[in-house]
């Protein structure tokens, strides 16, 4: 099958578009033909060479966890599906070797969902990763209600530009951060408040609006100072998820009974069926999607490393 792999460690020249075998279905697995990979940071971080004490590796490694497709074939058990459904999932495994950036991907049918009749796939690619990561964070970990407040950082990225709606759908008033060019984009998904971090600082921005702290802060940036930012700026028994980190040494967090820890996301087609329905209703929007074509995937990992992608970048198999 046509993929994009790579064989060592490396910036993204080490991307190399090829043939590779193709894989077959485990027991309780479908194979997918897969029609579009979204990108997220965590490819380009992994092919990089970070995180390596926590993954296993057979190379060469598919990058890629975000997949839509047709189901190809069944893996011995499997029941409920059917040859040719559209389905779109995360094939997310501690193992790392066989991506979604190639023609197929063998995935476990607890992580995939069906594809609503309007979406495209390049629609459904975009969702999986960024959807899960959102809604464990802000709904299932943190609890965040109506009335509740929340910061959303890096509202314009993959995962900000689906928290901010799904946090105005349970209720929330939204601050986020970006920058004034994606001031508009923000605010059409629902963030009440959008501070630009390049000219003022949010921190005070926010203690001044929100005296007694905020229920709730998705912490997505990497930085030691926003790190501890996010405890500070919480109240009280509110909750601060971190995408990155374990949650800072801080005696405060106790102290002051705040709910913290290192979210991992985790692939769960029960769940992304839920929030398919809130998309396919239009109570969810989707995220700005731009695309580019597999061959195209080292330039997709650039775009994705100057940090600047508005909405989720998409690989078109087909
Ligand atoms: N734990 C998990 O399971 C999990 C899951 C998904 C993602 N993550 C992590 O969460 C982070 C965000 O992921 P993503 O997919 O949203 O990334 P992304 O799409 O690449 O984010 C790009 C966005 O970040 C914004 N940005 C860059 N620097 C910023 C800053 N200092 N303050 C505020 N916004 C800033 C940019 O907006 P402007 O152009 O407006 O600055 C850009 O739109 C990544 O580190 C990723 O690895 C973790």
């Amino acid at each position: 099958m046509k993929a994009v792999y790579y064989q060592e460690f490396g910036d993204a020249d080490v991307l190399t578009l090829g043939e590779r075998p193709r894989p077959s279905p485990g027991a309780g697995e479908v194979l997918v033909r897969i029609a579009a990979a979204a990108v997220n940071p965590i490819d380009r971080r992994l092919r990089a060479g970070e995180l390596q004490d926590f993954f296993e590796r057979t190379w060469p490694i598919i990058p890629g966890w975000d997949f839509s497709g047709t189901i190809e074939q069944l893996g011995d058990g499997v029941e409920g599906w059917t040859v040719g459904e559209r389905v779109m999932g995360l094939a997310f495994t501690w193992h790392l070797h066989h991506g979604t950036y190639a023609e197929y991907v063998p995935v476990s049918t607890t992580a995939i969902a069906r594809i609503p009749n309007r979406f495209s796939f390049v629609e459904a690619a975009a969702l999986p990763l960024v959807s899960l990561t959102a809604w464990q964070a802000l709904s299932e970990f943190s609890g965040l209600t109506k009335d509740q407040t929340v910061l959303i950082q890096a509202g314009a990225g993959g995962v900000g530009s689906v928290a901010i709606p799904m946090a105005r759908y349970l209720g929330a008033k939204v601050y986020t951060t970006t920058r004034s060019k994606n001031r508009d984009y923000v605010s059409e998904r629902g963030a009440h408040v959008a501070i630009d971090y390049s000219q003022d600082d949010y921190v005070s921005v926010i203690r001044e609006a929100e005296p007694d702290g905020l229920d709730c802060v998705l912490e997505t940036l990497l930085d030691d100072t926003a790190i501890a930012n996010a405890i500070r700026l919480t109240k009280d028994g509110g909750s601060v998820p971190y995408m990155n980190n374990e949650p800072p040494d801080m005696p405060e967090i106790a102290a002051r009974n705040i709910n913290t820890a290192f979210l991992h996301h985790r692939a769960d087609g029960e769940m992304l069926t839920y929030l398919a329905g809130l998309y396919d209703s239009g109570e969810l929007p989707l995220p700005e999607i731009a695309t580019m074509p597999l061959a195209k995937a080292a330039a997709a990992h650039r775009q994705s490393e100057s940090a600047t992608t508005r909405g989720k970048l998409v690989l078109t198999i087909d």
